[in-house]
C-alpha cells in the first residue's frame, strides 16, 4: 500500500469517487409463510410492523467471504479494474467468517489483489458508512489511490430461529463499492460517524471474547446468537436518522432541498417513513428494497445503492445521503455527489485480466496447501524442506498478471 508520504506538498486535492458498486445474494427464498411455517407468527404481522415478504438464506456453501467475493468481483467488473490496481479492502460485517484471519484477507487473497492491505471493520449496519469514510479519506490524503468497499453478512447464521422477536427481521446479502481518487470535485462530500456505547446491551451478538473467555458472561444471552430490545432500537433509529442526516448536509455545504435520494439502511419500513416525516421531506426520496430482502446490516445500504442505481435513480452530478444506525450503538451518514456514468465501457483485455487473476488466486491458494502439506509431511528432510521453502518463495512472488 503506498504511504501518505507519496502526496507532493501543494498536489491538487484528491476527491474520493465511487466508480464501481456490485451486490450478490444467495438464491435461497425465505418468504414470511415460510416462517410461519416454524415460528408463532404470520405474513399480515411481519409485514405491516416492518414492510418485509421476503428474505434470502445462504446455502451450506455460502459465507459472508462467498458472498463479499461475487459483490466485490461485480464492483469491479462494473468500474472496469484490475485487483492488483486495490490498495485497501475493508469489510465491514457483524457475520466475520472468523475473528481473525478477516474476511477481507480472505477476499483480498481470492480476487488476487496481492498489492492491497485489509481489515475489517465492526459497526454493525452503520459499517458499510464507517469504510466507506475510512477509505475516502485515505484517498484524499493521497495516500491510496483505489479501494474496494464491502458489506457482507450472513445473519441467517446467528439468528435464534425460535425467537420471533428478531428472526423475521434478518437476511443474508452483500453489497461492494470501488472508490477511486480523482481531481474533479465530487464523490464523499461529507461523513458523520457517531456511536453511544452506552446502548451497548440494546442489541448484540455475544460471541468469543475476552469477557467470554474468563468465563464472565452472564447477562442472560446465548452465545453466537442475536438478540435485540427492538422498541428502543426503533425509537434511538428514528431519533438519529433525521439528525446525523442534517449534520452530514450541512457539512457537506449543500442544503436539504438538493438531496435527489437517501439510501437508508434497510430496517424497517416504519423507520423509513418517521425519518421522513421528521426531516419534513417526501417518503419516495428513500430508497427502500426492505420488502424483498430483510435487515442485511452492514450489506443493506450498498445493495440498495446498486438497485438504485441499476434502475437509474441515481444520476451524475446528483447528491445523496447515505444513512447507517445499529450495534455499538453506532450511526453515521455521508453525503455523496454522484460522479460516475450509468455504466462503464469495458475493456476485453482487463475483463480477461481480472478473469486470470482470479484462478490465479486459486492455483496459488491451492499451491501453497499443497507445498504446507508436503514441508510437513518432509518435515526433518532438510534439503527438501529447503527446495519446498524456494518453491513457496516462488509462489508467494506471483503477484503480477
Ligand atoms: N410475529 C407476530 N407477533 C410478534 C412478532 C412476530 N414476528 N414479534 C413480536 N410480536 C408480538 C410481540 O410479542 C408483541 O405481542 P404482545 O403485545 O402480546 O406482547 C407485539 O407483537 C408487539 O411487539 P413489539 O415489539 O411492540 O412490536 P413493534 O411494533 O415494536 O415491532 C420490531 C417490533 C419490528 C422489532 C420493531 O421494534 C423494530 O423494527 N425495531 C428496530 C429494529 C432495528 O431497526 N434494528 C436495526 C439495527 S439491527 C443491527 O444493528 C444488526
Amino acid at each position: 500500500m503506498p504511504t501518505a508520504g507519496n502526496r507532493k506538498a501543494g498536489a491538487t486535492p484528491f476527491y474520493a469517487h465511487i466508480v464501481g458498486w456490485g451486490m450478490a445474494v444467495p438464491e435461497t427464498v425465505m418468504t414470511n409463510d415460510d416462517l410461519a411455517t416454524f415460528v408463532d407468527t404470520n405474513d399480515d404481522w411481519i409485514r405491516s410492523r416492518t414492510g418485509i415478504r421476503e428474505r434470502h438464506i445462504a446455502s451450506e456453501r455460502e459465507s459472508t467471504a462467498t458472498l463479499g467475493l461475487k459483490a466485490a468481483q461485480a464492483a469491479l467488473e462494473c468500474a472496469d479494474i484490475l485487483p492488483i490496481e486495490l490498495d485497501l479492502v475493508i469489510v465491514a460485517t457483524s457475520t466475520p467468517e472468523n475473528i481473525f484471519p478477516s474476511t477481507a484477507s480472505l477476499i483480498q487473497d481470492r480476487l488476487g489483489a496481492t498489492r492491497a492491505g485489509a481489515f475489517d471493520l465492526s459497526a454493525a449496519c452503520s459499517g458499510f458508512v464507517y469504510g466507506v469514510n475510512m477509505a475516502s479519506q485515505a484517498i484524499r490524503t493521497g495516500s491510496i489511490q483505489t479501494a474496494l468497499v464491502i458489506g457482507a453478512e450472513t445473519m441467517s447464521r446467528v439468528m435464534n430461529w425460535q425467537d420471533r422477536n428478531t428472526c423475521v427481521l434478518f437476511g443474508d446479502g452483500a453489497g461492494a463499492v470501488v472508490l477511486r481518487a480523482g481531481e474533479d470535485e465530487g464523490g464523499v462530500l461529507s461523513a458523520v460517524l457517531r456511536s453511544d456505547g452506552g446502548g451497548a446491551d440494546l442489541l448484540g451478538i455475544p460471541t468469543i471474547g475476552s469477557v467470554d473467555t474468563l468465563g464472565m458472561l452472564d447477562n442472560g444471552h446465548t452465545m453466537h446468537k442475536m438478540h435485540m430490545n427492538g422498541s428502543e432500537v426503533f425509537k434511538f433509529a428514528t431519533r438519529v436518522i433525521g439528525e446525523s442526516i442534517l449534520q452530514a448536509v450541512d457539512l457537506a455545504g449543500i442544503t436539504m432541498n438538493e438531496l435527489r435520494l437517501i439510501v437508508p439502511h434497510q430496517a424497517n419500513e416504519r423507520i423509513i417513513q418517521a425519518a421522513a416525516r421528521h426531516l419534513k421531506i417526501d417518503p419516495t426520496l428513500f430508497v427502500t428494497n426492505l420488502d424483498r430482502y430483510g435487515n442485511t446490516s452492514a450489506a443493506s445500504i450498498p445493495i440498495a445503492l446498486c438497485e438504485a442505481v441499476q434502475t437509474g435513480r441515481v444520476k451524475m452530478g446528483e447528491h445523496l445521503a447515505f444513512v447507517g444506525f445499529g450495534g455499538g450503538l453506532t450511526w453515521a451518514s455521508m453525503i455523496v455527489k454522484w460522479s460516475a456514468p450509468q455504466s462503464v465501457d469495458q475493456t476485453l483485455l482487463k475483463r480477461q485480466r481480472r478473469q486470470f487473476s482470479y484462478t490465479l488466486a486459486r492455483w496459488r491458494a491451492a499451491l501453497r496447501r499443497i507445498s504446507r502439506r508436503i514441508n510437513d509431511f518432509f518435515g526433518a528432510l532438510n534439503p527438501a524442506r529447503r527446495r519446498l521453502a524456494r518453491l513457496r518463495r516462488k509462489i508467494d512472488a506471483i503477484d503480477t498478471i
